[in-house]
């Protein structure tokens, strides 16, 4: 019998240490990272996975437009006789509820809501609009700008709400008659149900989770299979941006009725060694049929080549395994096999993501009937309470970055090639890891991580049966919390960059003691059952040591109290509860359990704007009128000292994580800004919080934290900007980030001082510098050689327009992208750091400009705008092929008085 009790190596317990193979190279900026973007439609012996993104009709009401709903819910006003469908949804997740007894019955007969015109064949669906999948209903705008919008600032002011509508039709063969037929969903925002042929098929109501519904007994032969999808989304169900729609991809999945079951295989490495690893393999099969069948597993291990995203050189096969399995029921069998010389999987710069991939096939009467493949990584891990994270026996410090799931201007709908520019620009930055935060990302996002060695902590909700939103995840707590949790780690568990489960983000029952630690405790065991190889955890803002609810997680992830939450005198006139420094605490409280910082710092700025006076220390200060902000222009001085209420500038975080080097490292809240939560204006768009804009331009926080994160890369960054004609004669401090120990200012020439830095200080200032138009240029230096230098000038007027692209061959597959920057540069070539020009895009070519952004989180013109002011100097357009389509691309951009500016493209 499938049983993960043959698989329960204690927590850690295949965190077993042997001698690695690492690989040493030079730590240096990686660009162009540029993996195979993860095949589409897969078809292999037995099964086939279509990618059915294509050929949709959607619509979109922002009130109740069908009389049903999935429950009752605060935003639901004036819906008390409408048709109630959970009853007939709930069933969708029996497959991820343990015990029998609680798994739902479907009411009998036909549901409610069958008779909808919306599900049904003869609906004339023509005037609906076209669109492709991955789609986000609410990202191209317009944003709301009112003051009390039906959605604020937390959800990013774009119209998120409302009941939206999909359809298409599928196609099936008659030879496909007797094979089961399933409907594969990635993500859909959220509360969605299904019809097909007007039959209520199931639904799944958490917009992030993945999940599959069985299709076949609605089928009929032919082209003219209509499947409707109904989703609804709350006004008030985030606080963040959570993107309306199917916003991750959709995949019909034929099989014969016997096959590998949904997430099927589990692989587990151990004893690893240089010289050998032991891999142990769960496949779970699934019979649909009326008859019981004798299965033959026959699995292969290849290497599996990440450039080209396919199977290299065969290193094993498992001894192969014959298991019965009953109609309409499902079995198990599991094997072991040993490699030799395993390649293991690490985090770069020291080591390398090697992967493997597994190869099963299932035979019936000697003949294959389904193949199915796993990727996978061997790797040790140890959590040490004392060293910190252990990977392959190398101590590797955390320096992580969380990030929600939306992409900038292309909002929430997901788009692999765009995933893959923030990880290359985190790598840039020195980021080994990144917190899902706060929910499952999408499933080729985690292929990325693999492929690129990130480390990853899976995270799921982030509240439980006690709400931060009227509308959040706890109104389907009681009935979802364990189909979506076993559901999570299911889908996810064979992903080699995962290495730890959060399974609550500062939830609210961190308050209610006992109580809340026993439910921890619940979640925590749901996710040991399921994955006894990795541990758990959940981040605590509020819990303290000497509460309870620490006690239930296998690691403790700490938000912001590590470095102190309002303790130093710039917070002492703000609410809040004052914190001390909780590392040490913790680390006496919890001997045994290796400490993360989850969410550090918090730290708030806007790319290129600099506001005076600027604060004194290096330990922060809350934002206000005369303190790091301006409420009218809605921005937030990027001296990078300023933060929220509770939080710190990197600075004081470092000084804490260097006094207890015990603490494994951070996860920064956030690597990129992201749309919703503008603490602090609401009446922006997105967020002040990352250390890169929403549209992937650094700000200057990116030097501070590349400088602790990659001190060999010979990098020396001065702020502010030298373009200030109103502060000539005024007092305009100047701060340097740089991992140099020493550096020397000159203002045109002049001297202002060579500094050293102190223990505990991470930047350069020289707060007593006058302003004067002219060049700023810093020499630094390590261990008393000139290390590098930073030169800022003050710029003449914008004369130009430069355009550059990340990539300037692109797929024509309709969802690889190019995205193209705009510097507005004076007649020296430098870019001018205040230039806001309106800038318009036109193309010429098969493709279009599909969003563009500048990265200013108040601007409030519509993402897909073809035009938009450059931002602090800076504009972003990006560019997307027409499906099936190739050829030569121009890309103008046109501003006032300033000549048009070309680049050219290519699709292909
Ligand atoms: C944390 C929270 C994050 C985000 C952040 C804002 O408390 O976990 O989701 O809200 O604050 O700074």
């Amino acid at each position: 019998m499938f049983s993960l009790r043959k698989l329960a190596y204690q927590a850690f317990g295949l965190i077993q240490f042997g001698v690695l193979l690492l690989i040493y190279a030079e730590p240096r900026p990686v660009h162009a990272l540029t993996v195979k973007i993860p095949p589409r439609d897969a078809r292999q012996t037995g099964r086939e996975r279509i990618n059915i993104n294509s050929d949709w009709r959607f619509w979109r009401s922002e009130s109740n437009p069908d009389g049903i709903i999935y429950d009752h819910r605060p935003d639901l006003v004036g819906l008390d006789d409408a048709a109630v469908l959970k009853p007939w949804i709930l069933p969708s997740g029996n497959d991820f509820i343990n015990n029998p007894a609680d798994r739902h019955q479907r009411p009998n007969g036909s549901s409610l809501g069958d008779d909808i015109s919306f599900t049904q064949d003869s609906f004339d669906d023509g005037d609906w609009e076209a669109i492709k999948l991955p789609h986000d209903w609410a990202a191209q705008g317009p944003f709301y700008t009112e003051e009390d919008p039906i959605v604020g600032g937390g959800m990013g002011r774009l119209p998120v709400h409302g009941v939206g509508w999909y359809r298409r039709k599928l196609t099936v063969s008659s030879s496909d008659k007797n094979k089961s037929i399933y409907l594969e969903i990635d993500g859909a925002m959220s509360y969605a149900m299904i019809w097909l042929n007007g039959h209520l098929v199931g639904g799944w109501p958490y917009g992030y989770n993945s999940f599959r519904l069985n299709l076949t007994p609605y089928l009929e032969p032919g082209d003219d299979n209509q499947l409707a999808i109904r989703l609804d989304n709350p006004t008030d169900s985030a606080r963040w941006y959570p993107g309306g729609g199917i916003y991750r991809s959709v995949w019909l999945t034929k099989v014969e009725s016997t096959h590998v079951a949904q997430w099927g295989t589990y692989i587990v490495t151990r004893d690893v060694s240089d010289e050998s690893a032991t891999i142990d393999l769960v496949v779970e099969i699934e019979n649909s049929g009326q008859r019981s069948q004798e299965i033959e597993v026959v699995t292969k291990l290849h290497v599996f080549d990440s450039t080209t995203g396919r199977a290299g050189t065969k290193v094993a096969q498992f001894p192969s395994h014959t298991a019965v399995v009953s109609a309409r029921g499902k079995n198990a069998v599991d094997a072991s096999v040993i490699i030799k010389s395993p390649q293991v999987w690490g985090p770069p710069p020291t080591q390398k993501p090697n992967l493997y991939v597994a190869t099963t096939t299932l035979y019936a009467d000697g003949k294959p009937i389904d193949t199915y493949e796993t990727q996978f990584g061997i790797r040790t891990l140890d959590f040490n309470p004392n060293k910190g994270l252990v990977v392959n026996g190398e101590s590797v410090r955390i320096q992580g970055v969380n990030e929600h799931h939306d992409l900038g201007a292309l909002g929430a709908a997901f788009n692999v090639r765009a995933a893959e520019r923030k990880l290359e620009t985190l790598r840039e930055l020195g980021v080994n890891a990144i917190r899902m935060s706060h929910n499952p990302p999408a499933s080729e996002l985690l292929e990325l991580t693999d492929r690129l060695g990130f480390l990853v902590i899976d995270e799921i909700f982030d509240s439980w049966e006690l709400n931060k939103t009227a509308s959040d995840f706890h109104l389907i707590f009681p009935d979802w919390h364990e189909p979506d949790l076993r559901a999570f780690v299911r889908r996810d568990r064979n992903h080699a960059s995962i290495i730890a489960w959060s399974f609550g983000n500062e939830v609210s029952e961190q308050h209610t003691d006992k109580a809340g630690a026993a439910l921890a405790l619940s979640l925590h065991k749901i996710v040991q059952q399921e994955d006894p190889t990795r541990p758990t955890t959940a981040s605590m803002n509020f819990a303290k040591p000497d509460m309870p609810f620490g006690r239930s997680m296998d690691i403790l992830s700490i938000n912001y109290q590590g470095s102190g939450m309002w303790d130093t005198p710039n917070y002492s006139n703000l609410a809040g509860i004052r914190t001390q420094p909780l590392y040490p605490d913790f680390h006496e409280a919890f001997p045994d359990k290796m400490i993360l910082s989850s969410e550090t710092a918090s730290t708030l700025s806007t790319r290129g704007t600099f506001f005076f006076p600027v604060d004194a220390t290096n330990t922060g200060a809350p934002i206000n009128e005369t303190s790091g902000g301006n409420s009218t222009l809605a921005q937030v001085s990027a001296y990078e000292l300023y933060t929220a209420g509770f939080g710190s500038p990197p600075d004081k975080v470092w000084t804490q994580q260097d006094k207890n080097p015990y603490v494994a490292g951070e996860f920064v809240w956030t690597g990129f800004d992201y749309i919703g939560e503008p603490t602090p204006y609401y009446s922006a768009r997105s967020s002040y919080s990352g250390i890169i804009d929403l549209a992937g331009f650094k700000k200057e926080r990116y030097y501070l934290y590349q400088s602790r994160w990659l001190p060999d890369v010979k990098m020396a960054h001065i702020i502010p900007h030298w373009n200030w004609p109103a502060r000539v004669g005024e007092v305009t401090p100047v701060h340097v980030f740089s991992a140099a120990d020493e550096a020397e200012l000159f203002v045109n020439g002049k001297s202002q001082g060579r500094i050293q830095k102190e223990e505990y200080q991470y930047r350069f200032r020289w707060d007593e510098v006058i302003y004067k138009p002219g060049e700023l240029r810093v020499v630094t230096y390590k261990d008393g050689q000139k290390w590098t230098e930073d030169r800022v000038r003050t710029t003449g007027k914008p004369v130009e327009l430069r355009l550059t692209a990340d990539r300037k061959t692109i797929n024509g597959d309709g969802d690889d992208l190019s995205f193209i920057t705009v510097q507005v540069v004076d007649k020296r070539g430098d870019v001018v750091p205040t230039a806001d020009n309106s800038i318009t895009f036109s193309v010429d070519g098969p493709g279009a400009i599909v969003a563009t952004d500048n990265g200013n989180p108040a601007d409030m013109v519509a993402f897909p705008s073809l035009e938009r002011r450059a931002f602090s100097g800076l504009a972003l357009a990006i560019f997307r092929g027409i499906e099936g389509s190739s050829g030569d691309v121009t890309v103008r951009a046109k501003a006032n008085g300033l000549p048009v500016a070309r680049i050219k493209l290519q699709v292909r």
